[in-house]
């Protein structure tokens, strides 16, 4: 079983493995040290504002090595969204991934200016829509996933929606070692998204102390908040969550208590408060062991991944 294939071909990639956007943290230096390493790095434009992602775009641009390639991550409930897209349209971006929202309304202006759009989907109908509209791709993203989550297994969800649709579907959630990404191509997909192991990569610029919880985490120390509303979240079981999740259990709490408690959670995070921080991460975490940088953490992966398709 070939490990490169079409993916790499068509985005100039070494390694079939997508860094996926993490609002905040995947910044420029983040995406060009993936890039750089032979995945595909991607800046995530969630909480900024237009010339900030133009300027993420211009650096990361800067940091990469001739011929590599890189892409956005759109956050599409920005209210700078529409000027957004004409800046990764002129740009030339070579790849854009969407989260959470309909990306169909803003595909025609994408898909003219030549950029790849590979919309994240949580389940099937997203999967054909976004075929529909005109996407090169698809991430098939399981509620294992570290951050926003569906309610599918990545396990259940590829599978299904490589036989809806005929265009290629890379797997996300739970996927942090060589033989899972191996098992994902044995499935049909063409590729991988990570996101939790890239936490703990020399190259993320959270806090030590986001790392070393990842790096402490058992199986079992992820908890979902937020389900039955549009903002389910999964993040390790900090003060902050698990309150919230205390506070959602009660029925005299307010919206406005939820959103007062989980404001700037991520953020807090990513600057090491243990207290106020949501530290979005993925059940796989109990597998991550270790600090390493992107190219240590994706060479490692492939030869893991090359050695299991080989039997060996
Ligand atoms: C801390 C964190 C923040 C994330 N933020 C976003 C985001 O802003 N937009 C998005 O589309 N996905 C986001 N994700 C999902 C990742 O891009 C990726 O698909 C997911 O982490 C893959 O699953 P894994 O965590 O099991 O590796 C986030 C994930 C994490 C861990």
């Amino acid at each position: 079983m070939q490990i490169k294939g079409k993916l790499c071909e068509d985005l100039g990639l070494k390694y079939p493995i997508f860094q996926g956007g993490m609002a905040y943290i995947s910044t420029a230096e983040l995406a060009a040290a993936v890039s750089n390493a032979g995945g595909l790095g991607l800046i995530c434009s969630s909480g900024l504002t237009a010339a900030q992602v133009a300027e993420e775009i211009r650096r990361c641009q800067q940091l990469l090595e001739p011929g590599r390639p890189f892409g956005v991550n759109l956050m599409l409930q920005s209210p700078e969204i529409a000027q957004i897209i004409d800046f990764v349209a002129t740009a030339k971006v070579p790849v854009v991934t969407t989260g959470a929202g309909d990306p169909t309304p803003y595909m025609p202006k994408l898909l003219a200016a030549g950029v790849k759009v590979i919309p994240v989907i949580p389940n099937v109908r997203a999967a054909k829509k976004a075929e529909a509209a005109g996407a090169y791709a698809v991430v098939a993203e399981g509620t294992e996933s570290g951050g926003h989550i569906g309610e599918m297994t990545t396990l259940a969800l590829v599978p299904q929606v490589l036989r809806a649709v005929n265009i290629p579907v890379l797997a996300a959630g739970g996927i942090a070692d060589g033989r899972s990404l191996a098992a994902m191509l044995v499935l049909g997909a063409v590729g991988v998204q990570l996101g939790t192991i890239f936490l703990v990569a020399d190259e993320c610029p959270v806090s030590d102390l986001y790392k070393q919880k990842i790096i402490d985490a058992v199986d079992t120390d992820t908890i979902v908040t937020g389900r039955g509303t549009s903002h389910v979240v999964r993040a390790l079981k900090t003060p902050m969550p698990m309150r919230y999740a205390e506070l959602e259990k009660q029925p005299d709490t307010t919206e406005a208590q939820l959103e007062a408690l989980a404001e700037r959670g991520l953020l807090k995070a990513k600057q090491g408060d243990l207290e106020g921080g949501c530290f979005m991460a993925g059940q796989i975490s109990g597998l991550i062991t270790k600090r390493a940088s992107c190219a240590q953490i994706m060479q490692e992966i492939m030869a893991e991944a090359e050695a299991a398709l080989s039997g060996k």
